[in-house]
């Protein structure tokens, strides 16, 4: 069988279960991973066999496609502004969205000497790239799962990051961090309401873990955010925040009532309010 034929094959199979757009993009995806190709090689080269040990693997990876286990569950790894990152079901699958907001934070601060925490670090997207891309940053995440620490270290280990973890509840009242200590706070909370799952894919509802996707109350969750970043931010410090953009004024009154009083936010690139930046 040629990898075009497969290629016709797996999309037809899994147009079955993902609208047919995603069923041929996350085929083409595995196909490059599995066989080690750019999308220009894998075009290239379509008309070429698919071997037998490359066969093998790509139907393994469409059997578990179609019971919605997430492709980069499946590969392991995910890209996050270019660097490949540890995935398991234990961290959030790194987004395009949040790539911007780290943008954001690289753009105003790149020539800075800088303290920076990441709050829910996840797999430590945020916080390893920013230590990678800001050359004068100190970096230190922290996230309420044990194991997210452990992949959050990982990937710092194997990306050469100087970036470290540990476990942290920003709910908590003590916590072990320097107060007033950090020039910049960046958060990707849980800010989903269980009632808009509604719209989210079924491999993010089945397969991603709940506590880095939901929250009981959007306003409480950015609100403790806010009360635990004023104890560590330095005066001059500011808070970077990924938002739901279906809760900005919920956000912005639960920010200001924490004591925060300037507050900007930046559109994401197809053109949502999707990042706030908040100062004392
Ligand atoms: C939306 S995910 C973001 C992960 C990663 N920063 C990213 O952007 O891909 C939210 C993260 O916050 C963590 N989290 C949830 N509640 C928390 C809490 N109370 N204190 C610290 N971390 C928390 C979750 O475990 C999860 O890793």
């Amino acid at each position: 069988m040629t990898i075009k034929e497969f290629k016709k094959s797996a999309i037809s199979e899994l147009s079955n279960f993902y609208p047919t757009k995603e069923a041929q993009n996350i085929t083409i995806l595995a196909l490059q991973e599995t066989l080690k190709l750019n999308s220009i090689e894998l075009f290239m080269q379509e008309d070429n066999e698919l071997y037998e040990d490359s066969y093998e693997k790509m139907r393994n990876i469409v059997n578990r496609l179609s019971h919605y286990e997430p492709l980069h569950y499946i590969l392991g790894y995910a890209y996050f502004r270019g660097k490949k990152y540890i995935v398991n079901e234990h961290v959030l699958i790194p987004r395009p969205e949040t790539e911007e907001l780290v943008e954001w934070v690289i753009d105003e601060n790149k020539n800075l000497e800088v303290e920076i925490l990441d709050v829910g670090c996840g797999s430590g997207c945020i916080a390893i790239s920013l230590d990678l891309e800001i050359p004068l940053a100190v970096v230190c995440g922290v996230d309420i799962s044990k194991e997210a620490v452990y992949i959050s270290n990982k990937n710092s280990e194997d990306l050469n990051s100087s970036a470290i973890f540990k476990i942290a509840d920003f709910r908590d009242e003590e916590h072990d961090l320097e107060e007033g200590f950090y020039d910049i706070i960046v958060s990707n909370p849980p800010y989903i309401l269980k009632e808009e799952s509604v719209v989210m894919s079924k491999s993010t509802i089945t397969f991603e873990p709940k506590r880095a996707l939901f929250t009981e109350s959007v306003t409480e969750t950015y609100y403790e955010l806010a009360i635990f970043a004023k104890k560590y931010l330095r005066s001059s410090g500011c808070l970077y925040l990924e938002i739901n953009e279906f809760h900005l004024k919920d956000i912005s009154d639960s920010l200001l009532k924490a004591g925060f009083q300037k507050l900007f936010t930046k559109k994401d690139l197809s053109g949502k309010i999707r990042m706030l930046k908040a100062s004392l």
